[in-house]
This record gives C-alpha cells, structure tokens and sequence, in this order.
C-alpha cells in the first residue's frame, strides 16, 4: 500500500507519517518510510539523532544507480540518460518489492529500529533552490516518483511517503501514485485552502483523499473543519504532550501515545487499508503513461534527444501478480 502525506509546511505531515510509520511497525506491518519533503525532518522524528539523520545517503545523488537498476534489459530504455523520472517500466525492467533487498535499497535505504521492528527509511536529501524550481530532468522527488512506479506492493506492506503537496507532484504525477493520500490540515483557512487545491487535481484522477485535522483543539476546530471539507475529513488529531516530549530529544515509549491519538492512527491505516480490494493496476499503469507523455513532451524530449513516447511498452500492465517473477 503506497501512502502519502501531503499538506502545507508546518501542518504536521512529518509528526502524523512519523506517526503512522511507529503505529505500522509495532504492529509488525514491513514498512518502507520516505522522506521527500522541502524539510527533510522524517529520520529525526523517527528518533535519529541528527548525525545519523545528516548521513543518510540521498536518493537524488543516486539517480543513476536507480535508472540503470530499474530499466535493467527494457529494450525500450537504451540508457538512464534517456531515462526521466516519469519513464514507464516495461517489459524487461526490474520492479521493486516492499519486503526484499535488491540494490536500491542497499545504495538509498537505512533501517531504522523502532521498538516493534525495524523499518526501511529512505530521503531524497535537502531541497535546494534549483529543486523548487522547474528542474525537471534532476528533480528530488524523481527517484522517489521512479520507484513507485516500479513497486509492486502487496498486503500489509507500506511505503509511507512524506511529502510536499506542490506544483512538482501534480506536473510530474507523483500526487496520482498513491492508493491513499492523507492530507494534514490545520483547521486554518490556509489549512483547508491547500485542500481545495488538492482536491481540484485529485478529483481528474480519481486520486482517493482524506483530510487528517491537525492540531485540533475542540469542538470549533472540528465544526471548521467539517464546514470546509466535508466528509473528505477523515480524523482529526489534537495537541500531543507525547510529541511534545519526543521533540525534546526524550520520546516515551509509543505505547504511551495518547489514546485518542492512537485511535486516530488505527483509524489511518484502516481507511488505507480498505483501499487495498479496490486498486486499479489497469488505471495505475494508464496515468503513469499518461504523465510520461506529457511530461515528454514539455520537457522530456528535448532534454534528452530522444522520443520518450517510444519507452512505452503497450502491453504492459503493472501488476501484484509481477511481484513473483524475477
Ligand atoms: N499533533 C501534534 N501535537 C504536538 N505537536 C505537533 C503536532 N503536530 C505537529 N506538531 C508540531 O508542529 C511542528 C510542525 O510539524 P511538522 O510535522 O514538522 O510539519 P510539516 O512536516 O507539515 O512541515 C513540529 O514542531 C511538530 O512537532
Ligand atoms: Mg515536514
């Protein structure tokens, strides 16, 4: 199950994955954590100390290593020169598992231990200015967009994403890669208008939304809310003493959490979960390609000197049942 967290800067997307991510492995769930957001804080709020977190290996520094990887003998992909961060797998590519090793997350992946177990954390690295820009071709998030693309994930496997609800998720696609996006809102008007937003792209693309109010401090705060997204909104998560305390460097143990929030988290997974019955590999495949196309077109082709349209494989299908092939 593929899950994003989206929302304005400061809503509380890092706190509530970082969150979700402890609630999914004490419950022995195998999770994959990506941090791709503008402030890369998720490996601190997973309780890294800040020089484990500065020595994670990023993701955009091992672009090349990705590509080649994943277009393994695609006939279609030549090289990763050709390769963008929209390109299709197809036949011949090498797909990603949740549960396995493989060289990606030997380059890109750190375990990181969390009571219950140990989850799989990943980063695009630090944002610079050129990324929040239009740098299309060594974009952060590309290798983080490139490996959903060739995830085949199943059951009671995550890969939690951390990430920035901007302009570059909805040009490149990534916001239309998740069977769930959990939208964390403050019960502010610029809270909900970062919704509203969202809401426009995702409504094209049948993209599965729910707002998660944040910081809620009663019953105004969830009547806000409420009046704003309407049956979008999900749970809503209050003050957290136990944040609180693990932002002091001193996180209780997470059975500690408090209830209501707990309960909020429950809620969470049981929302992504029930996704599961209902994805569309058929769609999933269609919009990637969709995407691939335009973004070949904007930007792809002239980039590298090539027809990315031909790196289309039509017959190809991205599917669960393609994740016991080798
Ligand atoms: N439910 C909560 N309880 C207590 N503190 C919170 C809660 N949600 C967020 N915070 C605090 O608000 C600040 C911003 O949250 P953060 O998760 O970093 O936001 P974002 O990732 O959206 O920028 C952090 O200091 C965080 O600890
Ligand atoms: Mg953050």
């Amino acid at each position: 199950m593929k899950i994003a967290f989206v929302g304005k800067g400061g809503s509380g997307k890092t706190t509530l994955s970082s969150l979700f991510i402890r609630h999914l492995a004490a419950a022995g769930a195998t999770v994959v954590a990506v941090d791709a957001d503008i402030n890369q804080h998720l490996g601190a709020a997973l309780g890294l100390e800040e020089d484990e977190a500065a020595a994670l290996p990023a993701m955009g520094d091992r672009l090349r290593l990705i590509k080649d990887y994943l277009r393994g003998r695609n006939p279609r992909i030549a090289s990763a020169d050709t390769m963008i961060k929209t390109t299709p797998p197809g036949e011949g590519s090498r797909l990603l598992r949740v549960r396995e090793d493989n060289p990606v997350y030997d380059a890109c992946a750190r375990p990181v231990e969390l009571g219950g177990g140990a989850v799989r954390l990943m980063v695009t690295g630090p944002f610079t200015d050129a990324d929040l820009g239009v740098a299309c071709y060594h974009s952060k998030t590309g290798a983080v967009e490139l490996c959903l693309n060739h995830l085949v994930d199943g059951r009671d496997e995550y890969v939690v994403v951390d990430m920035t609800a901007g302009s570059d998720s909805f040009a490149s696609g990534m916001f239309t890669r998740f069977d769930m996006t959990f939208l964390v809102a403050e019960p502010t008007r610029k809270g909900v208008s970062v919704y509203r937003q969202y809401k426009e792209y995702a409504r094209d693309f049948g993209v599965a939304l729910k707002v998660v109010g944040n910081k809620v401090h009663g019953q105004d705060d969830i009547d806000f809310l409420r009046t704003e997204v309407g049956d979008d909104l999900l749970v809503t998560v209050g003050q957290s003493d136990w944040v609180r305390s693990m932002e002091k460097g001193r996180p209780p143990r997470f059975e500690l959490l408090e209830d209501a929030n707990r309960r909020s988290l429950h809620t969470l997974r049981a929302a992504a979960d029930a996704m599961y019955g209902v994805r569309d590999w058929q769609r999933y495949t269609r919009q990637m390609v969709h995407f691939h196309l335009k973004n070949a077109a904007s930007w792809g082709n002239e980039r590298t000197g090539a027809d990315l349209a031909a790196q289309i494989d039509p017959g190809f299908v991205l599917n669960e049942g393609l994740a016991a092939a080798v």
